[in-house]
């Protein structure tokens, strides 16, 4: 069994990553409508790994004996300036989830729940490729600067870096 406070903490977290799924596929949609195809595709698949790690938490939570809870979730943004601000926005989005996966292993040590500890290492070590992914992206937008042409490449190059899904 889990404890109250790491049942609740665990349902922020759901929460979140469902959100966090969310925030991409309205990313996919702009992308598609801006004629970036890469990123759309890039941004389809992140939606899907956010799904999944969503459901992740979840089964484990009902594996646990604890009551997951499927809330409401806040509407994203859906318009952008430049793949540029979208990427700002990916990155700044992945340090408060970073954030908060820190916040809650520090709740499975105050409630001395190792086994969610445990669990949750999975989700700091993916927090550091998606940082790290996003400041890729990001560093090679700088690069292109206002470079038209550049952009073409960029997206192809972007459709390169969707993880293969985990069979
Ligand atoms: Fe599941 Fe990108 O945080």
């Amino acid at each position: 069994m889990v404890s109250d406070k790491i049942e609740k903490a665990l349902n922020k977290q759901i929460r979140i990553e469902a959100e966090s799924s969310q925030i991409y596929l309205s990313m996919a949609c702009w992308a598609e409508k801006k004629g970036f195809e890469g990123v759309a595709e890039f941004m389809f698949a992140q939606a899907d790994e956010e799904r999944e790690h969503m459901l992740k938490l979840l089964r484990y939570l009902i594996e646990r004996g604890g009551n997951a809870e499927i809330s409401e979730l806040s509407k994203p943004a859906s318009v952008f300036n430049s793949p540029k601000e979208m990427f700002e926005e990916v990155l700044k989005h992945e340090i408060f989830v970073s954030e908060s996966i820190n916040d809650l292993v520090a709740v499975t040590f105050e409630e001395r729940d190792f086994a969610t500890h445990n669990f949750l290492q999975w989700y700091v070590a993916e927090q550091i490729e998606e940082e790290a992914t996003a400041r890729t992206i990001l560093d090679k937008i700088n690069l292109i600067g206002d470079d038209r042409s550049g952009f073409y490449l960029f997206d192809k190059d972007v459709r390169s870096m969707i993880t293969p899904k985990a069979e």
